[in-house]
C-alpha cells in the first residue's frame, strides 16, 4: 500500500519538477496564448472593467509577482509599476527571470527575486508591497493548507492599504469538465450532455499524494466552492471580490493560438485589500 504523503513530500515533488531543465516556455505552456491574453486588464481592473482600476495610479506602486517563474509577467507589469519583484519555488526559473528581466528597459527600478519554500514568499520584505499578483501558478498548488499559508505570507508582505489579485482556474461544474461528443435526446423534451471527471484537487483538499504538478494535477475551483473561496480571503482581507474572464472568448482569436483541451472555462480572479495589520 502506498504511504500517505505529507506537505513536505508534496513540496519536494513540486520543487524537483520545477528545477528540471525544461525550457521556460514549456513550463508556461501555450506560451504565445498567455502572452496575448490581457492579464493586466483583469489583475488591475475590477471585473476587467477599465472604469474600475484597483489603484488611482500604478507608476508610484511596488508590486510582487508570486510564482513569477521565468519573469514573463514581471517584464509586462514593470511597464506599469514603479518596481516589480518576483518570488518562486524554483531557483532555476528565478535565474532565468533575472536574465530575462535585466537590464531594465524603459527606466524604473530593477527587480529583486526571492526563492521560496513552496508554502511562503521566502525572504521578501514585510509590510512593503502595494500589490501582489499571481498568474497561472496558484492553480498548480493542489493543497488548500499550503495556499492558506501563502495567503498569510502575502498579507504580511503587503503594506496597509495594499491589495492582491490572484488568478486561478474555474469551471462551474468541476470536477466534471470534459464534454463528451454524445448528446442524448429524450423525446423532444430533454437534452442530456455528458461530462467526464478531471484528475485534480478539490478546492478544500490537500492532495499531497499528487504525482505531478503544473497542469498535470491542478486545483479545480467549482461554483460550489465560491462561498469558501470568499470566506478564506475574508479571514484577513477586506473588500473581497471575485471576478471572471471566460477564456473561451480567447480561444480562437489570439493569433490563431488555441487554448483547448483544458478543463477550465474561466479564469477566476481573487481580490482583497489589507485594511489593517491584523
Ligand atoms: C506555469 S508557471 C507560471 C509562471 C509565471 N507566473 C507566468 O505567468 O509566466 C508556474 C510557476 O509557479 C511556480 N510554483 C508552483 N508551485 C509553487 C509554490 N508552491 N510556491 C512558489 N512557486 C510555485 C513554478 O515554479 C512556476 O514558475
Amino acid at each position: 500500500m502506498q504511504k500517505e504523503k505529507g506537505e513536505g513530500d508534496y513540496l519536494n515533488m513540486q520543487k524537483n519538477q520545477y528545477e528540471a531543465p525544461v525550457p521556460p516556455e514549456a513550463v508556461v505552456g501555450n506560451y504565445a496564448w498567455h502572452e496575448e491574453y490581457p492579464y493586466e486588464t483583469f489583475l488591475l481592473f475590477k471585473n476587467g472593467d477599465v472604469r474600475k482600476p484597483i489603484f488611482d495610479t500604478f507608476n508610484d506602486k511596488v508590486a510582487l509577482d508570486f510564482a513569477c517563474g521565468s519573469g514573463r509577467m514581471v517584464k509586462r507589469m514593470r511597464r506599469l509599476f514603479k518596481k516589480v519583484d518576483g518570488c518562486d519555488i524554483s531557483s532555476r526559473l528565478l535565474r532565468e527571470a533575472e536574465r530575462y528581466c535585466k537590464p531594465h528597459s524603459g527606466g524604473g527600478i530593477d527587480s529583486d527575486f526571492y526563492l521560496t519554500n513552496g508554502n511562503d514568499l521566502g525572504a521578501v520584505p514585510q509590510n512593503f508591497y502595494d500589490f501582489i499578483y499571481c498568474t497561472i501558478s496558484m492553480q498548480h498548488i493542489a493543497s488548500h493548507a499550503i495556499r492558506e499559508k501563502i495567503l498569510s505570507s502575502m498579507f504580511a508582505a503587503l503594506k496597509v492599504g495594499g491589495k492582491i489579485t490572484l488568478q486561478m482556474a474555474y469551471n462551474p461544474r468541476a470536477p466534471f469538465a470534459y464534454e463528451l461528443p454524445d448528446i442524448v435526446h429524450v423525446g423532444n423534451m430533454l437534452e442530456i450532455r455528458v461530462f467526464t471527471r478531471v484528475q485534480g484537487a478539490d478546492y478544500l483538499s490537500d492532495d499531497f499524494n499528487a504525482p505531478a504538478t503544473n497542469g498535470a494535477y491542478d486545483v479545480l475551483i467549482a461554483k460550489k466552492d465560491l462561498t469558501n473561496v470568499k470566506a478564506d480571503l475574508s479571514k484577513k482581507f477586506s473588500n473581497v471580490a471575485l471576478w471572471f474572464s471566460n477564456i473561451s472568448n480567447y480561444l480562437n482569436d489570439l493569433n490563431g493560438q488555441v487554448h483547448q483541451q483544458y478543463w477550465a472555462t474561466d479564469w477566476i480572479y481573487l481580490h482583497g485589500e489589507k485594511s489593517s495589520s491584523f
